[in-house]
């Protein structure tokens, strides 16, 4: 049998699950969200903050999901009921992955507007609207789509239609071979456009900016923006790589598979930050201009780029595969859940969910143009649910799952998961886990809330 193949939806070969996973965590988190939440917090001191927010928070985390997900091979809601039959666990703890479903879902209703700015943008890369475009002409063009909701709802509606199908399928099929291309393609494209760039922009203060440290930036505000972030583009907190955990080959050290995939995903973001940066600053584009700017600062650089026409176009068709990748991870909770538990048809289900999320996002394109009322804090719809999911519904599912794993299921059932030859691993993220992800998240989290 070829190492590829999948038997019994268990992905036989490592690099199976590292491609899914690493589909799952790359998307608009690391290309839109990353440098926007970078530039809002300051630069430097937030980039390091993040780094340790990835590997003490981040990846414990995901190391815990993907080993529950192995260790039980079903999904989030019929486990923890399952855990509680057997009286392993209090029955109250099914909130947790309710609850994680219930972020998911609420993450693509915007998530789905968001990639559909990325097919509005593909469709004029192609027909050569970004040629010699100044950031005048880039501002205006971003507040011009979202200004349109109509153009906004037929991207969002496709988008959504492809996350159905696909979602329908059962996401084993085909979704590491899409990955196994896309990722390194979006690599190589994001290191050209760096280097491209950092020639026409102004890479001294971009470099600048993004690696120079400054103790005075780092409140708590930040710190939970940085796990938020980490959550997010991992994306853990939620059970969506509960559901690959649930596909990964036993001979596989999940630690190392996920080290490799925190990696990849701290690598795509900071490519990302590198093409962005340098235009940021030669531009006078606002660092602190938020949601808007990945999509003001790169058409310009596509504007300015010999055969820049045909560059957009293959960036942005990664860029909304990408997105799709990990969009598809954000419906599998409760698609596997209404297939496993009801035996509705996977396509069905994905259908019902998907007209769901659908309809709220009309509601959250709604509120960027006609109902742009401020709803609480000063934020829109779009905002809140951007904010709410990463500063509150991500952390906290991030650790009441992590309580889960590391206080309530025996500790035998997970060191069996960990290979033998590997206790040491298991050792140093049981402990992680225990000690340092649970109660800085704990206190973070809280201290964020309040401002301190
Ligand atoms: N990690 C993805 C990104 O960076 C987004 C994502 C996919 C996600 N599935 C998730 C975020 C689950 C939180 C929870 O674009």
């Amino acid at each position: 049998m070829p190492e590829s193949r999948c038997l019994q939806g268990i992905w036989s070969s490592p690099w199976i699950f590292i491609f899914a996973a690493s589909g799952s965590a790359v998307g608009l988190g690391n290309i839109w969200k990353f440098p926007y939440v970078l530039g809002e917090n300051g630069g430097g001191a937030f980039l390091v903050v993040y780094c340790l927010c990835l590997l003490l928070v981040g990846l414990p985390v995901l190391i815990a999901e993907v080993a529950l997900g192995r260790t039980v091979r079903s999904n989030p809601i019929d486990t923890v009921n399952d855990l509680s039959e057997r009286r392993i666990v209090h029955p109250a703890w099914v909130l947790v992955p309710w609850l994680a479903g219930i972020t998911g879902f609420l993450i693509l209703t915007f998530y789905s507007v968001i990639a559909g700015w990325s097919i509005a943008y593909l469709d004029r890369a192609v027909t050569g609207e970004f040629n010699n475009i100044t950031q005048v002409g880039a501002s205006s063009m971003f507040n011009e789509l979202l200004a349109t909701p109509s153009e906004m709802l037929l991207w969002h509606s496709v988008f959504m239609g492809l996350v159905v199908l696909t979602v329908g399928q059962s996401v084993t099929r085909g979704l590491s071979a899409v990955v196994r291309i896309l990722l390194p393609m979006l690599v190589v494209t994001l290191v050209l456009l760096a280097c491209y760039s950092m020639m026409i922009g102004n890479m001294s203060e971009a470099l600048n900016f993004m690696f120079r440290w400054s103790w005075q930036n780092i409140t708590f505000d930040v710190v939970l923006a940085a796990v938020g972030l980490a959550l997010f583009s991992l994306s853990v907190g939620m059970g969506a790589m509960f559901a690959y955990g649930a596909y990964m080959s036993k001979r596989m050290s999940i630690a190392r598979a996920c080290s490799i995939v925190v990696g990849v995903d701290l690598l795509v973001a900071l490519l990302a930050g590198l093409v962005i940066f340098p235009l940021v600053f030669s531009f006078d584009i606002d660092v602190q201009a938020g949601p808007s700017l990945t999509f003001v600062s790169l058409p310009i650089i596509f504007g300015n780029l010999l055969g820049g026409q045909f560059f957009a176009g293959v960036f942005f068709v990664l860029l909304v595969v990408a997105a799709l990748t990990s969009a598809i991870s954000m419906l599998e909770l409760f698609v596997a859940w209404l297939h496993e538990k009801f035996y509705i048809a996977r396509l069905k289900a994905a259908l019902l969910m998907g007209l769901a999320v659908w309809f709220v996002g009309i509601a959250v394109l709604l509120s960027l143009n006609h109902w742009d009322s401020k709803l609480m804090y000063g934020l829109n719809l779009f905002e809140l649910l951007d904010k709410f999911t990463s500063l509150i519904l991500l952390p906290v599912g991030a650790i009441l799952l992590s309580v889960l794993v590391a206080w309530f299921i025996p500790r035998s059932m997970l060191q069996n998961e960990m290979i033998a030859k590997q206790t040491n691993h298991f050792q140093w993220w049981y402990k992680t886990l225990k000690y340092i992800s649970i109660p800085a998240m704990i206190v973070i989290t809280l201290a964020g809330w309040i401002g301190a």
